[in-house]
């Protein structure tokens, strides 16, 4: 379906969940991939393994987004080790869930940095590396929950709708380049981050969900690779929503 063949993609978060379906998915593709994970080396092998067939064209690289002068320090070496970078996915982000009036600044910092700051570290680097090519795709992984808010997830709905402004305006930035910026907004999906809902919320919120199911990683990462096609160049600043009809 898709044939990305002779390009590199860069994926943060991207050896579990959405992340991994969207490396996944990418690699059968043809691409080669750059996983970024954070620190749970135990995923990141198992998926190293799992992605055995397509193993001469995945690299796993342990890399914290929030940090600037780690990925600054990770971009500066990115030419020597992979040279190439036409497609960047910033799926990498957190949740620390807690009602305004008792959330830590802690909690609230953590998020931002990771989800905003962690998106502006490697849109700034990586839009830098695709300059020279005039040519990119940049897609950020926002939720719906930045747009509406949800209770408790103050901080989580504040980055993720930074990340929306965010993608508007460097997509006016980078337009001449050829390089283009969107996001994809999943609803409810079946992964990790939101093992932790309670069997009875989980059962009202699938409920609200026109097609009455959670969403797959999988079905994510369908929408991430026709964004970074070539031929969706005239598609630019734009959300393209993965909710079920939310
Ligand atoms: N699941 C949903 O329902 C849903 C809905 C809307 C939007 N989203 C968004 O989709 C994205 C992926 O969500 P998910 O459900 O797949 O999350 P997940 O299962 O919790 O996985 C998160 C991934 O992000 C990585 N990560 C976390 N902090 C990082 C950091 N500081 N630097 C680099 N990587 C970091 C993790 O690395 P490690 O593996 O090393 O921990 C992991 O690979 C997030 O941006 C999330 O906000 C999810």
């Amino acid at each position: 379906m898709y044939n990305f063949s002779g390009q590199t993609a860069l994926v943060t978060g991207g050896t579990r969940s959405i992340g991994g379906a969207i490396s996944t998915a990418l690699l059968q593709s043809g691409a080669r991939v750059v996983a970024v994970y954070a620190g749970n080396a135990e995923k990141a092998e198992a998926f190293r393994a799992e992605q055995a067939a397509h193993g001469d064209r995945l690299f796993l690289e342990k890399l914290d987004v929030s940090d600037y002068a780690a990925v600054e320090k990770f971009f500066s070496a990115y030419n020597d080790k992979f040279g190439k970078l036409e497609i960047l996915v910033n799926n990498a982000g957190i949740r620390r869930d807690a009602i305004v009036g008792m959330m830590s600044c802690e909690d609230w910092r953590r998020v931002i940095d990771v989800n905003l700051t962690g998106t502006f570290n490697m849109c700034k680097f990586g839009v830098q590396q695709m300059m020279s090519a005039r040519y990119g795709r940049i897609i950020n992984i926002t939720s719906p929950c930045g747009h509406f808010g949800f209770e408790g997830q103050a901080n989580y709905a504040a980055s993720k709708a930074g990340q929306v402004g965010l993608t508007r305006s460097l997509s006016k930035e980078t337009a001449k380049r050829k390089i283009t910026v969107n996001c994809v907004s999943p609803g409810f999906i079946d992964t990790d981050l939101i093992a932790d809902l309670p069997e009875d919320l989980a059962k009202k919120y699938k409920n609200d969900v026109p097609v009455k199911r959670f969403g797959t990683p999988e079905e994510v990462a369908h929408a991430v690779l026709f964004l970074a096609m070539k031929e969706s160049a005239y598609i630019n600043g734009a959300t393209l929503e993965v909710t079920g009809g939310l």
